[in-house]
């Protein structure tokens, strides 16, 4: 192939090979579809080739079209012979040799292909809706062709990868040949098919399209009300398979380009591929050389078998490690084990795993009764009591029988990492990993870096966090950290928000329509209120500022700690999770505030909006002012996937872009004058909206 070509062209005896080599993932970039194009004509043009194989250089088969490139003034106009097209009237078979990803638009060219065969490893799939559009190439008019209205609806709406194997046996892949030998089992397979005729052309198979009953495209429509809410895309994903099933495909794929077109410029979409480009730049460590040696961590252990180390060892047992977990005592242990069984079979009674799977992933954790039965680990994660002392004696005892080099990191959400790292006379091998409860369910795998922790130790956690599933960011060492730190002033100020009239109910509605889950005073029924009691004691004693919250002292101090006493926020009625909102706890801050003499008011859905995000985007600021974080899309990544901040509204950061760096500055100045310092704007937001620089590209002064 010569250098720099997209796509290049060769014969195998009989057998022309198009391979297309566009790194790292052969997105459709400009000039591919052109290439794959000339390469057909080649083909088709040269009588001594009897079929083609269409093939992809490097770690993928083709991952989609370029999604840079998406947002990028009009629309491209579709050129004069789309790949798509060519491929259908070519009188040549083609197949198509899948490994790595086919994913979007390469599932697409796969399906405009005569045959596919795939590697073991080889995953497909039409994600479009997960970055807010749908198939935009005739995947939506060719996959119900092929397998039918609803296989076709499940996988385009969800958007998920489906492994080789499923693939196949859903109709998508008509060959799995061996791993490390697609190019030659592809050659041959093209070599069987060369003379069958006629040729197996999607766009002409009808047969199952009547499977698409109106009572199909209803019941998706019902199934994906709440998570879809506020959101488009999967209502235009259902929108073009029905047409498929209504439309000659012709018209069915002009339908679909229609909706794509529609859907590529939408709000939902930008914030969509915003949060996909974050989530690569999260990764991305600038102060540490890429090409840094990471440290073994193949043998894991965590310390603590509490609520937080049973999640923690159950992440590592998910994803395939042999984990070992120890505590202090025999019994606190015992009853770790036992919350983990009692975990993994309320799954299995949800049907979300398989008794077998369970019992694989319960036999790779493994109990042992002390430290010293864990000094050969690579990597400790200590999840013990968030009390000094406590990690004083866990820490000593780590330095004492560690093997020389294992890492040593904590799940700490409120400890200096110095403090524990000083414990011990190897700081530089100590970091935070923070994970966010449920541990084995949250993605968010917050690194913390020391002040002492050694470059590889932070790369080598980053990269752990990856291997059992998760996000991870970088985190300065600052109270709270990153994503706690930023959430804060939002947890703060819904309470200040009772004093001044409004209801939990209330707020919980505004975020829920704004698209949380859930409320944040359900979330905080569901973690349990004694928690933040406890926390708010120790700062009121630590600093004389410190702004109490005595609406949600009293709420506690009334026996109320949440879920698990029945009532917090709200109350709840026997083995049922719903939040009833609660005339006594309207009670409580009604007669705190009249105690406080707080001046009432009726708060309108937005002011409750801003005044709890901007709270956050102000200490956002002033966390990248010191420095304690790279990028403000990395913070925005830790709301996605610690806090449960809508996808589609891309972030914290981002979101408040939407609205203006200029306007959130005036609005927090604002406030300042009203409320006092806590409103008090950060002189980097200030900067910001001086120099209009948008939120969500502001740089950290992470030091370098
Ligand atoms: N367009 C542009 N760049 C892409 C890309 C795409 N479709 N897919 C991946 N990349 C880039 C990433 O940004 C990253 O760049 P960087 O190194 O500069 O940060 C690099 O390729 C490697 O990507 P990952 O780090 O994500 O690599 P992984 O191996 O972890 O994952 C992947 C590979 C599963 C392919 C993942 O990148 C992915 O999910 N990509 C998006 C796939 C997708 O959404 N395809 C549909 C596109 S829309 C479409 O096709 C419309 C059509 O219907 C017309």
């Amino acid at each position: 192939m010569a250098e720099g070509e997209l796509v290049s062209f060769e014969k195998v005896e009989d057998i022309g090979v198009i391979t297309v080599d566009n790194p790292p993932v052969n997105a459709m970039s400009p000039g591919v579809p052109e290439g794959i194009v000339a390469a057909l004509d080649k083909g088709n043009a040269d009588l001594a080739v009897k079929a083609m194989v269409l093939i992809g250089a490097g770690r993928s088969f083709i991952a989609g079209a370029d999604i840079r490139q998406f947002g990028k003034g009009p629309p491209r106009p579709a050129p004069a012979r789309r790949h798509y097209d060519v491929m259908d009237q070519s009188p040549k078979p083609v197949v198509a040799a899948i490994h790595g990803y086919a994913l979007g638009g390469g599932l697409e060219t796969a399906l405009a292909c005569h045959y596919r065969v795939a590697v073991p490893s080889a995953k497909v799939g039409l994600p479009e809706v997960l970055i807010g559009i749908l198939p935009g190439a005739g995947g939506t008019q060719r996959l119900p062709r092929l397998i039918g209205p609803k296989a076709a609806l499940d996988l385009i709406v969800s958007g998920r990868h489906v492994p080789a194997e499923e693939a196949q046996k859903l109709g998508i892949i008509d060959e799995i040949v061996p791993e490390g030998g697609l190019r030659d089992a592809a050659i041959a397979f093209a070599k069987k098919i060369a003379d069958r005729r006629p040729l197996p052309v999607i766009r002409n198979n009808n047969g199952r399209l009547a499977e698409g009953t109106p009572e199909l495209f209803e019941g998706t429509r019902k199934s994906i009300a709440r998570r879809a809410r506020n959101q488009r895309a999967p209502y235009a994903c259902i929108e073009a398979v029905e047409a498929a099933t209504k439309l000659p495909f012709d018209e069915g794929c002009a339908l679909e380009r229609k909706l794509f077109d529609e859907q590529v410029a939408s709000e939902e979409a930008k914030a969509l591929r915003y949060a996909f480009f974050a989530e690569r730049e999260v990764t991305k460590l600038p102060h540490i050389p890429r090409d840094t040696p990471l440290r073994s961590t193949d043998n894991p252990a965590v310390v603590g078998a509490g609520t937080m180390g049973g999640g923690i060892a159950m992440s590592f047992a998910d994803y395939g490690f042999d984990v070992k977990i120890t505590d202090a005592t025999q019994e606190a242990l015992d009853r770790g084990m036992a919350r983990i069984r009692a975990n993994y079979e309320t799954s299995v009674k949800r049907g979300s795993l398989s008794q077998e799977e369970m019992d694989k992933r319960l036999a790779r954790i493994h109990p042992v009764t002390s430290i010293d039965d864990i000094a050969d680990c690579d990597v400790v994660i200590e999840a013990a009591f968030e009390q000094i002392p406590v990690k004083e004696v866990i820490f000593t005892k780590l330095d004492a029988v560690m093997k020389p080099g294992a890492l040593l990191y904590s799940n700490t959400s409120g400890i200096d990492i110095d403090i524990m790292a000083d414990m011990t006379k190897r700081p530089q091998d100590v970091a935070g990993t923070h994970f966010f409860a449920p541990a084995n369910v949250m993605k968010l795998f917050e690194v913390v870096q020391g002040s002492k922790s050694a470059p590889d130790v932070i790369a080598t956690a980053m990269a752990l966090g990856r291997k059992i599933g998760k996000v991870s960011g970088l985190a300065g060492n600052t109270d709270g950290f990153l994503a706690n730190r930023s959430r804060a002033p939002f947890s703060t100020e819904m309470v200040i928000m009772l004093e001044e009239g409004a209801l939990p109910e209330q707020i919980d509605k505004v975020m829920i329509d704004f698209g949380y889950p859930v409320g944040p005073f359900a979330v905080g029924d569901i973690s349990g209120l004694d928690i933040g009691y406890d926390t708010r004691k120790r700062r009121a004693e630590q600093y004389p500022n410190y702004r109490t919250l005595p609406i949600a002292d009293r709420v506690v101090e009334a026996g109320r700690l949440g879920q698990k006493t029945g009532k917090g926020w709200y109350r709840y009625e026997k083995g049922d999770r719903t939040p009833h909102p609660d005339p006594e706890v309207a009670e409580i801050i009604k007669k705190s505030a009249a105690e406080m003499g707080v001046p009432q008011h009726e708060f309108t859905n937005d002011e409750i909006l801003k005044r709890l995000l901007f709270a956050s985007v102000n200490e956002a600021c002033k966390i990248l002012d010191e420095g304690k974080a790279l990028r403000a899309s990395d913070i925005d990544v830790m709301w996605l996937h610690g806090f449960g901040f809508p996808r589609y509204r891309g972030g914290l950061m981002y979101w408040a872009d939407t609205i203006g760096v200029r306007e959130v500055y005036n609005q927090i100045a604002s406030w300042h004058q009203r409320y006092g310092e806590r409103w008090a704007p950060s002189p980097f937001l200030r900067k910001l909206a001086d120099a209009g620089t948008p939120l969500r590209e502001a740089k950290g002064n992470w030091p370098s």
